[in-house]
């Protein structure tokens, strides 16, 4: 069981916060000195990925979720911390069902043995809030029981407390910047998760966006089993989607899944103006012949139509290279600079789609961040960002994690080809509800 003690969670990750950067400044202190460190430096990664696994394993909650952020960016992360961490998103040390049963009753009503005619009573899997068990129902359908951590939602408001202190700290150190936009954002979506009633109707809201689709499932809700902290939906078997030889032995094509992968996301962006907002790969799954499986709603994002057209206007004006009209999309979404002027929207604008396209990559790389490492400070300096949106959080989350998985299935995918479908057309109308059909796509 996690410690709950706000002032215990806070000083562990402040210390491993601490050692692990004092590890990397003390070896970037001997490289300068002109020793050869790539070794050391290789140790270091290994280190700190397994230090950093064995506090999120101690402590759940936040830190998992941030775990499985970081697992998922093997497009600019060393490899250790990949492996390591990518565990997290399917695979944390799950619990045994009898400290879950008594949970699991108040909330269904009956116990286990009643409801459903079989039970596995060993998780598949388990992750940052819930474990998930597979069942069969007395009618035969087989599903997949989600249930959620029952100390998880006092862990997670303790988490939140500590992470708004530490945006407060940054924010006097960095006054520039608006950071509560950060603190809007993941207080009005980390609460949202742990009710697997709201999760139940993101699925069924996208099933629904996505039926006409052949090759994306989303699993059914059984409704007549659920609470705010169990959750039954349709049992999906299939491989992870970074699961190369698992998506070799299915028939897939890896080149193909990354192609599907930003095709999906870009209509549900700017079609539906709803997403899956966390698309690392525990969410997803690959089955014969390649079709995906998304999981998870926990995290899903709501677009008003006008920030969806925002999107797109800004993806045209990226494509088309004119830095005028990327500073007024950039702006006409709510992003505000110091002073006036474009450039460093324009840069903003190269990070986030402008480079790949024009040099044809389907994911950020080393020599793309340093590119822009180099270029950014420089620009930023003169003429700061001092307000983003909120709600673009999600999109940059989005991109960071597709790039990443991109990256892991190692293919190159034309992104403005895949693009271009969804820019054609900008959809006016707003997405159906739950029970009406896509078909306005
Ligand atoms: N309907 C399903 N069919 C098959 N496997 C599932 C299903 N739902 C969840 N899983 C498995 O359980 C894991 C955790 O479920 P998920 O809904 O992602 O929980 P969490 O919110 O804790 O991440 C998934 O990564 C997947 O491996
Ligand atoms: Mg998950």
């Amino acid at each position: 069981m996690p410690t709950r003690s706000p002032s215990r969670r806070f000083l562990a990750q402040g210390w491993l916060v601490v050692r692990v950067y004092a590890g990397y400044k003390w070896l970037q202190v001997r490289s300068r000195l002109g020793r050869d460190t790539t070794a050391a430096f290789e140790r270091q990664h290994r280190r700190s990925a397994d230090a950093i696994y064995r506090l999120a394993v101690r402590l759940e909650g936040l830190p998992i979720k941030v775990c499985q952020f970081i697992g998922s960016r093997a497009d600019v992360l060393p490899d250790a911390y990949v492996e390591v961490l990518s565990k997290l998103q399917d695979r944390v040390p799950p619990r045994p069902i009898e400290d879950l049963e008594p949970m699991v009753r108040g909330e269904l009503g009956r116990p286990i043995e009643e409801i459903f005619a079989e039970f596995d009573r060993k998780p598949i899997a388990s992750a940052s809030l819930a474990q998930v068990h597979r069942a069969r129902l007395h009618d035969g359908r087989e599903v997949a029981v989600k249930i959620q951590y029952p100390e998880i939602a006092e862990v997670v408001r303790t988490d939140l407390a500590n992470f708004r202190f530490f945006v407060r700290a940054l924010a006097l150190l960095e006054r520039n910047f608006d950071f509560s936009v950060f603190i809007r954002e993941v207080e009005k979506y980390v609460p949202l998760e742990l009710d697997f009633l709201h999760e139940a109707k993101n699925s069924e809201r996208m099933r629904a966006c996505l039926a006409a689709r052949t090759d994306v499932m989303v699993p059914a809700v059984v409704p007549e089993i659920g609470a705010r902290r169990v959750l039954v939906t349709e049992f999906a078997p299939g491989v992870r989607v970074t699961d190369i030889e698992g998506l070799r032995a299915a028939g897939a094509d890896p080149e193909e899944i990354a192609r599907l992968l930003i095709d999906l996301f870009s209509e549900m962006i700017l079609v539906h103006g709803f997403f899956h907002a966390d698309p690392h790969p525990g969410n997803i799954l690959v089955q014969p012949g390649g079709r995906l499986v998304l999981l998870d709603f926990g995290l899903a994002k709501d677009f008003d139509s006008s920030f969806r057209t925002g999107i797109a206007n800004l993806v045209v004006a990226i494509m088309s290279n004119d830095k005028t009209a990327i500073g007024k999309a950039f702006r006409d979404l709510g992003f505000r600079t110091r002073k006036e002027g474009d450039e460093s929207l324009a840069l903003l604008g190269e990070a986030f789609l402008g480079w790949a396209l024009r040099n044809q990559r389907s994911y950020a790389d080393a020599e793309m961040l340093e590119h822009f490492n180099a270029a950014l400070p420089d620009v930023m300096k003169k003429n700061p960002l001092v307000e983003i949106p909120s709600d673009i959080l999600a999109v940059g989350r989005v991109s960071g994690i597709l790039s990443g998985i991109g990256k892991q299935l190692g293919t190159h995918v034309d992104i403005g080809a895949a693009l271009l479908p969804y820019l054609a057309a900008p959809p006016t109308k707003p997405t159906p509800p739950p029970a009406a059909s896509a078909s306005e796509a």
